[in-house]
């Protein structure tokens, strides 16, 4: 499976750095290749000689080593290698990873790499919740680096938590579906999403709008590309960062992402995750801003916008084989959606609850019921990354099957 494959192992310093020496058997046991990165916290826990006695390759330790660097040894270790793994991943090399910090021979290596980088963190649960990390570990996901574990249970330190190395033969599944191409069942599937809300001016300086801050849309972009496709994310006017590897479009009324979907097809599937305004402002105010007038209170005359789901499941030519939508609901959420799912001809509706008290909309969780002609499937409250994580394993499996 491993045949041939050149490992990079980077060990950090944590108690589980023993294990890759585990790690280290199991992936040449299976015809890779593993040459050795310790770093001086990891020279705590093993020993350079004991890498370089299991690898049969000499283990590196020093940036600025006169033998290594005579052939600029950072790059070329980054270069030869087809992945690279940290194996602990502590709190402090994915801090660095995050921030861009070279200044050790790991960290200068993870930042000169051109290679896929996949992370197996470990550390105390604290180190692990605390916002840094969990800060640290959302622009490493958005960065494109792949992640196994941690796990959750007995730490090094008697706490019990997450924060546990992920199990040898997990991390060697998880190396051996990155070559197999396994964690990308999406590649060459191209995927238009639509996220956040709609802005529909009233005049030059107010706009109808709503509370949708995009965090689920682009969260699900991202792992959307992590599973290999070709994302267009179509963005209503929102503050959340791109997602490395998607095709950003920024609009800002109903119109024009309605305009913006119908350019990015064909599509394999289209996931309209965004809350567009039902309504828009039937005649413009002629550019100028409306003033107070004794004549009263003016009207604002309504139209109703395009149905961008409705219209791209009706598509008689050039359908998307796959059709997702989302239905904001305030009561008798699954009834709803249900419903709407019919009335759109969508395959697929995801429905959460958005009234106020639930925080869904805006916050950083959500609890969501998918429905398709499969039946109704209730997921508990997850982080919207979570949830991200696992819509686009429903859709990978829906597009595949
Ligand atoms: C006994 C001991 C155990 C440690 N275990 C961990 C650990 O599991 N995870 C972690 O992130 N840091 C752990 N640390 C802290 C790191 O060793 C420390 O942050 C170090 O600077 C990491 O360096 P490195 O990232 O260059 O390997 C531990 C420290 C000690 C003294």
């Amino acid at each position: 499976m491993l045949d041939g494959k050149r490992i990079l192992l980077i060990i950090g310093g944590g108690v589980a750095a023993y294990k890759s020496l585990d790690l280290a058997r199991r992936l040449m046991e299976r015809g890779a290749s593993v040459r050795g990165v310790l770093t001086p916290a990891g020279q705590q826990f093993i020993t350079p000689m004991s890498v370089a006695s299991l690898t049969g390759d000499e283990c590196y330790t020093e940036l600025f080593s006169l033998k290594d660097e005579a052939e600029m040894g950072h790059i070329r270790l980054s270069r030869e290698a087809d992945l690279v793994v940290v194996s602990p991943a502590t709190a402090d090399l994915m801090a660095k990873m995050a921030n861009g910090l070279a200044n050790d021979l790991a960290s200068t290596i993870l930042l000169a790499t051109d290679k896929q980088v996949m992370i197996a963190p470990a550390m105390n649960a604290e180190m692990w919740a605390h916002k840094a990390t969990q800060r640290n570990l959302e622009t490493l996901r958005r960065d494109g680096i792949l992640m196994v574990g941690p796990g959750d249970g007995m730490l090094a330190c008697g706490e019990v938590g997450p924060g546990r190395l992920a199990e040898v033969p997990d991390m060697v599944e998880a190396i051996e579906g990155f070559f197999a191409g396994g964690n990308r069942p999406l590649a060459g599937k191209k995927i238009v999403l639509t996220a956040g809300p709609t802005h529909e001016p009233i005049d030059p300086v107010r706009y109808i709008a709503n509370r949708s801050s995009g965090k689920q849309g682009f969260a699900l972009a991202g792992a959307l590309v992590d599973l290999g496709a070709d994302v267009t994310l179509v963005a209503g006017p929102v503050t959340q960062e791109t997602p490395a590897g998607v095709v950003r479009v920024d609009v800002e009324t109903a119109l024009e992402m309605d305009a913006a979907v119908k350019a990015a097809l064909p599509a394999d599937a289209a996931v309209c995750v965004a809350a567009v305004a039902d309504w828009r402002m039937k005649a413009g105010s002629n550019g100028e801003k409306l003033k107070k007038s004794k004549d009263g209170v003016p009207a604002l005359d309504l139209c109703e916008n395009p149905d961008i789901l409705k219209s791209l499941s009706g598509m008689k030519k050039g359908r998307p084989a796959l059709v997702v939508g989302f239905a904001a609901e305030t009561e008798k959420v699954v009834e709803h959606a249900t419903a709407k799912r019919a009335r759109k001809g969508c395959d697929m509706i995801v429905a959460n609850d958005v009234s106020h008290e639930t925080g869904i909309m805006g916050g950083d969780s959500n609890q969501v019921h998918v429905i398709s002609d499969t039946g109704v499937e209730s997921w508990p409250s997850m982080r919207k990354d979570e949830v991200a994580q696992a819509l686009a394993k429903t859709i990978a499996d829906a597009l595949t099957q």
